[in-house]
């Protein structure tokens, strides 16, 4: 049974552990180390006393800390006491950081990412278990005031919880398409409902027909498994029955094998995770229960996988949308626009919501303007958009404005029908954009900002709190914005 303590140290101040004596004690020592060029308390710098069994971690200048550095700092140490089989970890939260305490929670939590279902067998799954980090004390100096220490100790457990829940999110998009199938997501989704007292409704392929969802449908033609539009519905305790509910749709492509417009090697490997949209308003919908909502809360997951086969829709095909307006298909691996196009139009009738998010792996072009630091967002509203941007701010999920420009819509209009699925001609440029311009046709007057999330909803090159995989970007930030709404 191993313990761990995380002893924040920033550059120029004196430690703050405890008493005078041990404050003066650990000073010396790292007084000691960095004369020996050991370690110095540089931001993100990592150093395991193994009699101790502490790690010191270097977090810069104080004027400097920032939320990214933090959330760096803390997830290098927690995997440095990942790597020494710790069960339970304490964090000392000096002064200075108790701005950050929910941020630091997020961060070992985060940190601590394993794989629940191993897919490994024998020794290695069990190494798998081994490296898991039990439990998560935040320690406090004795001379803090009560109150604030009250605070941060609830502000802990919140970020327990979202890095808890960001952890699941990210099983779920790492889950490869033969176990995550759309049986998975109505049985995950049933548990949420259970869980939150959320209100379910799944529609089904007769609905769906029924509804004229014609563009979801399509998508599906080429799965064994049929399409079903996932709908959860929160009304918080204390809800305002006057006020609009608050609607977020997530794009749940549980496989892109892009149709056939086929995805090449080196391309299609990963579309296991073109689901992280879907992935990640479900996410959300766990954690509503812990937000102070006053507003209902609509969270819709369109689901389905897109492959080829004799029955799958192809490249040229005519499909009329739930909205009425007919779409060309000029390119089949442009299916992410197509589902969102009919379940945001649904959501939109349905629940007439103050505003909606849509979030999304929708396009390889937002990867190529933003690389994976940021996700794109688009839309129609400034001021939504900028209060999305600031709570990415807050969390280290970095929003960044891309245009609709009226030209763009106008590239997605149809030769034959009314609309189509994927600009020609120069179709490489401005892809973000486009496929914003086109998912802006379904969307009407409501507020609406989209997030495209194909470059950091997973990772190959993971941040000190990531690991390499899915990474469940979007989830911490809508949470922060949805926190401070309420
Ligand atoms: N799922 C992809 C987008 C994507 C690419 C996500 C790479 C993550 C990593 C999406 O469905 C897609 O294929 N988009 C096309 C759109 C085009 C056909 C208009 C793209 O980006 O090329
Ligand atoms: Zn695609």
């Amino acid at each position: 049974y191993f313990r761990m303590l995380i002893i924040p140290i920033f550059e120029k101040l004196p430690p703050q552990i405890g008493t005078k004596a041990q404050n003066l004690a650990l000073k010396a020592l790292i007084r000691k180390l960095a004369n020996a060029k050991e370690f110095e308390p540089k931001e993100g710098r990592v150093f395991y006393l193994y009699e101790k069994k502490q790690i010191l971690l270097g977090l810069g200048d104080v004027k400097k800390i920032n939320v990214g550095a933090v959330l760096s700092a803390f997830g290098a140490a927690t995997k440095t006491a990942k790597n020494h089989s710790t069960q339970k970890l304490s964090v000392v939260i000096t002064e200075e950081l108790l701005p950050f305490t929910q941020s630091i929670a997020e961060a070992v939590s985060l940190a601590n990412y394993q794989p629940s279902a191993s897919y490994k067998t024998g020794k290695a799954a069990e190494k798998l278990k081994k490296e898991f980090i039990g439990e998560f004390v935040p320690v406090f100096n004795k001379s803090l005031p009560r109150e604030q220490v009250e605070t941060a100790k609830k502000n802990f457990q919140r970020g327990l919880e979202i890095g808890k829940t960001a952890n699941e999110v990210k099983d779920w998009v790492n889950a490869p398409p033969n176990f995550a199938t759309p049986l998975f997501f109505d049985e995950l989704a049933k548990k949420i409902s259970k869980e939150t007292g959320a209100k379910l409704t799944i529609l089904y392929k007769k609905e769906l027909q029924k509804l004229g969802m014609n563009t979801l449908l399509a998508v599906n033609r080429g799965s064994p498994d049929d399409a079903r539009l996932v709908i959860l519905e929160y009304t918080p305790k204390n809800a305002d029955k006057k006020l609009a509910p608050l609607a977020f749709v997530g794009k749940g492509i549980i496989f892109d094998s892009g149709g056939y417009n086929l995805k090449p090697r080196g391309h299609i490997e990963d579309m296991q995770l073109d689901k992280a949209g879907a992935c990640t308003v479900l996410g959300l919908a766990k954690l509503l229960p812990k937000l102070n909502l006053k507003q209902r809360i609509i969270i819709v997951a369109p689901i389905t996988e897109s492959l080829i086969g004799k029955n799958a829709f192809k490249p040229s095909e005519i499909i009329k949308t739930y909205a009425g307006k007919t779409v060309e298909i000029t390119n089949t691996d442009g299916e992410g626009r197509l589902i969102l196009a009919d379940a945001i139009a649904y959501t939109i009738d349905e629940f007439k919501p103050k505003f909606l998010i849509d979030i999304a792996t929708l396009t390889g072009a937002c990867m190529v303007a933003l690389g994976d630091r940021y996700a794109g967002i688009l839309g129609n509203d400034k001021e939504l958009a900028e209060k999305l941007q600031k709570a990415g701010d807050e969390t280290d999920e970095l929003l960044w404005p891309l245009p609709i420009h009226k030209d763009f819509s106008e590239k997605m209009k149809g030769v034959y029908a009314d609309l189509r699925n994927a600009d020609l001609g120069s179709e490489r440029f401005a892809g973000a954009s486009k496929g914003a311009a086109f998912i802006k046709e379904f969307v009407g007057k409501t507020p609406w900002v989209h997030i495209d999330i194909a470059a950091p909803a997973f990772t190959t090159d993971p941040k000190k709190y990531e690991q390499k995989g899915a990474t469940a970007f979007g989830l911490r930030v809508l949470v922060r914005f949805l926190e401070k709404l309420a």
